[in-house]
């Protein structure tokens, strides 16, 4: 797979990464843990709230597995694959379990939350089993654990937002980091397991986040994602604040732009209820915020989309794409969408296929309906579309979106771009890979003689792509 850009939701290429150990770590730690992340961006960055945890607490990282005491996997539960991925890579650390028998194994996150103490009595060799609200009380957890007992926290909370935790950045390439601004979610789409493992919405305090971007800027990083399931509602009143002193998304937006022309500001997701002009105004006022929105439409249908509670129709979408056309013309639209949600006609996919057209996303993450226990759509709708049906609908999405895409990528060959370089590219180190403001990744060569290093900013002239990646040299 190509080096891809770092917004993504569900960065394949991400899925079960390993946390990579403390770079220059001076400490000898009498114990160690590893730990493997999937799903969304949001549990990649908790993974590094419970690295600062644990690394608090005495733990050292390893990246390797078999030197491990304590064995974490983050888990996922947004569709049943990925819950089938987590469940087999269980069945691998059992092995190492029986080989090594005082190990420790912890579920944590969305699957944790969801399934609870059952994960125990399921999965016999898990020991521990923390949600995504609970990882204060994993040092706590682990010495129980130790005892011999079995540990189980999913108390999901109103309040934690872990704003006062500096997380220990993983696998980071030191230009480019994520900032989680506020946790939960109060949308019930209907298909959607998120509010479940989740809870209720939060946002995290604000001098908090602006703190944790002016650090990470101090440290040499070029590149900042605020992080959230829903940003737009962002949303944060102090203790002793009133609705007067809210900071809104916006507000927060221009904050962390103003700390330097040279920090790249991104954030997802935002649902398309709430972004509103305000944001799309800030964004188009400062150049360093990143013209990319990720604005997930989920079906291109109005009664699909009533029936997933989305609070809007086709219509109403499509005018969101006009204004944000109409505010920021060379803006990026990337989206997320299910085929074959229940009850869909071959004419409600028509109308996702066309609303595709009309707001010609630059990338989509495209998934078939995966019934989750527990949601809306599980207790009111029957999952009626047969396999075939849905998998085949997809296929025609997968198939115009990389239309849709290539079409977009050959529009910006002769074109020069301000390019964030990322570092060496993966296929060669006589070349760079860095993204675009759109967050296309460009690949050029390194220049004989030139001082450039990664975290620079650089203008390159495009002159090929695919419809993944755009090719070109320094202007
Ligand atoms: N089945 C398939 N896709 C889903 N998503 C969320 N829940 C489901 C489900 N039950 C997709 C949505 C969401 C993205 C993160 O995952 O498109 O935006
Ligand atoms: Fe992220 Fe949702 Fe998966 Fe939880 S279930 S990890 S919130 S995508």
């Amino acid at each position: 797979m190509l080096d891809l850009a770092t917004t993504k939701v569900h960065d394949e290429a991400r899925q079960g990464e390993q946390f990579a150990p403390f770079t220059n770590d001076p400490n000898i730690y009498g114990k160690r843990f590893y730990i493997e992340s999937y799903g969304c961006q949001m549990n990649f960055a908790d993974s590094e709230v419970v690295a600062a945890i644990l690394n608090k607490e005495g733990f050292g990282a390893t990246r390797n597995v078999e030197e491990a005491d304590l064995i974490f996997v983050n888990t996922c539960s947004i569709r049943e694959k990925a819950e089938q991925t987590v469940r087999k890579r269980l069945t691998d650390f059992k092995r190492l379990k029986n080989e090594k028998p005082g190990t420790l194994i912890g579920v944590l996150g969305c699957m944790a939350e969801r399934l609870k103490s059952k994960f125990l009595e399921e999965e016999k060799l898990v020991d521990i089993v923390v949600g995504p609200d609970a990882y204060r009380s994993l040092p706590r957890l682990v010495n129980e654990a130790s005892d011999g007992q079995k540990s189980v926290n999913v108390l999901l909370s109103r309040e934690e937002t872990y704003a006062d935790i500096a997380p220990v950045r993983l696998n980071s390439n030191g230009v480019s980091a994520f900032v989680s601004i506020m946790r939960g979610c109060n949308n019930m789409c209907s298909f959607c397991v998120v509010p479940f493992t989740r809870g209720r919405e939060r946002s995290r305090d604000a001098a908090s986040i602006i703190g944790e971007c002016r650090d990470l800027f101090e440290q040499g990083y070029k590149e900042v994602t605020l992080l959230g399931q829903n940003v737009d509602s962002y949303h944060y009143i102090s203790n002793d604040g009133t609705e007067a002193d809210a900071v809104s998304f916006a507000s927060l937006l221009e904050q962390v732009a103003r700390i330097s022309p040279e920090l790249r500001v991104r954030f997802s997701t935002s649902h398309p209820k709430d972004i509103t002009d305000d944001v799309l105004h800030t964004m188009a006022a400062y150049e360093n915020i990143c013209k990319c929105i990720h604005l997930p439409v989920q079906s291109g249908s109005t009664r699909v989309l009533q029936l997933m509670n989305r609070t809007y129709t086709r219509e109403w979408y499509m005018k969101k794409v006009d204004r944000i056309r109409e505010i920021l013309p060379e803006c990026s639209i990337t989206t997320d969408i299910i085929a074959g949600f229940c009850t869909e006609t071959n004419e409600d996919h028509q109308d996702t296929l066309s609303i595709m057209d009309y707001s010609n996303y630059v990338y989509g993450y495209m998934f078939y309906y995966s019934e989750r226990p527990g949601t809306l759509a599980q207790r009111r709708y029957q999952d009626d579309i047969p396999l075939e049906v849905k998998k085949k609908r997809l296929q025609e999405i997968i198939e115009k979106q990389n239309q849709l895409s290539l079409n977009d990528y050959k529009k910006d060959v002769g074109q020069t771009y301000k390019v964030l370089i990322d570092g060496d590219s993966k296929r060669s180190s006589e070349q760079w890979v860095g993204r675009t403001s759109q967050n296309k990744v460009v690949i050029f060569p390194k220049q004989d003689n030139a001082t450039h290093k990664k975290g620079d900013y650089v203008q390159v002239t495009i002159n090929d792509c695919t419809q993944a990646t755009l090719f070109g040299s320094i202007a």
